[in-house]
């Protein structure tokens, strides 16, 4: 039987990232992903991220190309009522954030990462993870294999086996699923402005956002209901641009679309976020709607905590991160869930009711003039302190 410190349950961003990080303080690892690597990489999706995100990633070792190739974005726009209001995060909160893919932050993962990462590892199995000797199993070409490890990290998604591991009288679920989802274009074009553009409209949510000065990202908000082939290139432009203001409308330059695809929306929040020696880590334990970009930042965030934790008990033999891992991590998830739900609350149509339109007007337009509240807006858009918790004694053991 084969042996290591950690075993990391997907090789996503979070589970490469905690790799990495975990082999700078000389904790050993191996990452079991179930699909192969152009699988992983070939995903779109998140684009925008935080500077505490960025400094993971350099403190990873993997984040050279991204300060080569990052655009650094001070602002953002909210578009409604036929008008603009910016939102001046440098200004406001005194922080930017970076346009990189998602994809290109996991081709520098996995470049980084090399041979610690087993891909195509199928049948993943958790064992024995409340005694002190955990156990992984795997299949890999037609033959099993068993890793024996001291704790494993859950870093599989929503849709992993490693939450699905735990029983379900141990873990609470929270969820909201939202009555829409977002069609998303990628395209070889320039994008329509130098900074994102969010946009309330009466006919729906739509978001005009890049991964690079030659490469625009668009969604519309759109039914549940909607296929991918319901929506030729020309009807996403025409929807799009009906639903931006006149100005903005006229100078978005269109194109063939190289990749279109439909997410639904939900909330969801697993507690606690440790079981025995398992540790569950980003869309493991959390998923926000996308309005906003928490997803990848939230994860980043986790890992932070738990590459932390994890060093200072090999360091010290300590245990006293690991026992914080879960409250520290649920009260910044909890803090961005609220966010994400606000902002989707705020831009997207939930009704054909005039009245909850008027209101969300009412709300923007308060925004639009109020130092305060874009304040509010600035400061979670760019990510929250990591310990704001802690500081304010809210920190218990969960
Ligand atoms: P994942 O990326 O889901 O990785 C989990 C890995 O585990 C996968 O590779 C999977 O194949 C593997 N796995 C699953 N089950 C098993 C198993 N049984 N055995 C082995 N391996 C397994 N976030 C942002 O911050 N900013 C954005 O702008 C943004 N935009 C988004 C736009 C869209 C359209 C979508 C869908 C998401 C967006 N997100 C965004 C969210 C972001 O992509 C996720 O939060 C992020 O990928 C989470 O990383 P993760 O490593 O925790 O999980
Ligand atoms: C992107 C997605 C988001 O949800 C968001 O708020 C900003 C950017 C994107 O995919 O580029």
């Amino acid at each position: 039987m084969a042996g290591t410190q950690v075993v990391i349950v997907g090789a996503g961003p979070s589970g490469l990232m905690l790799s990495l990080l975990l082999q700078r303080q000389g904790v050993d690892s191996v990452v079991l992903e179930r699909h192969t690597r152009e699988y992983v990489e070939a995903r779109i999706r998140a684009g925008l991220l935080e500077c505490g995100t960025v400094d993971l990633l350099n403190e990873a070792g993997a984040g050279e190309r991204m300060m080569g190739e990052g655009l650094v974005h001070d602002g953002f726009e909210l578009a409604f009522d036929g008008g603009l209001h910016r939102i001046d995060l440098q200004g406001l909160a005194g922080q930017h954030v970076l346009i990189y893919g998602q994809t290109e932050i996991q081709k520098d993962l996995g470049d980084a990462a090399g041979e610690r990462v087993v891909w195509g590892a199928a049948d993943v199995t958790l064992h024995d993870f409340d005694s002190s000797r955990p156990r992984v199993t795997y299949r890999k070409d037609g033959a099993q294999h068993e890793i024996e490890c001291d704790f494993i990290a859950g870093c599989d998604g929503y849709h992993g086996v490693s939450r699905a591991s735990v029983p379900r009288d141990r873990i609470a679920l929270h969820e909201r699923i939202y009555p829409f989802g977002w069609l998303g274009v990628l395209a070889d074009v320039p994008p329509l402005s130098d900074e994102l553009i969010y946009a309330n409209h009466a006919r729906g949510f739509a978001l005009c956002s890049m991964r690079s000065t030659h490469r625009s990202r668009y969604y519309v908000q759109c039914p549940l209901e909607d296929k991918v082939e319901d929506w030729s290139d020309e009807r996403f432009w025409s929807e799009l641009a009906a639903r931006l203001p006149g100005d903005r409308a006229s100078r978005l330059v269109t194109g063939p679309s190289i990749e279109k695809s439909i997410a639904p929306l939900r909330s969801f929040v697993a507690e606690p976020m440790r079981f025995g020696r398992l540790f569950l880590v980003g869309d493991a334990a959390h998923i926000v709607p996308p309005t906003g970009a928490k997803g990848l930042n939230l994860a980043a965030a986790d890992v932070r905590v738990l590459y932390q934790a994890l060093a200072e008990y090999y360091r010290a033999r300590s245990e006293a991160l690991l026992d914080e891992y879960s409250a520290r991590a649920l009260s910044r998830v909890w803090k961005a869930t609220r966010f994400s739900w606000w902002f989707t609350t705020l831009m997207h149509k939930f009704s054909d009711e005039p009245f909850a339109h008027k209101l969300q007007l009412a709300e923007l337009q308060y925004l639009a003039g109020s130092t305060a509240a874009s304040t509010v807006v600035a400061e979670n858009y760019v990510g929250l302190p990591f310990d704001a918790g802690r500081a304010a004694g809210t920190i218990r053991a969960a």
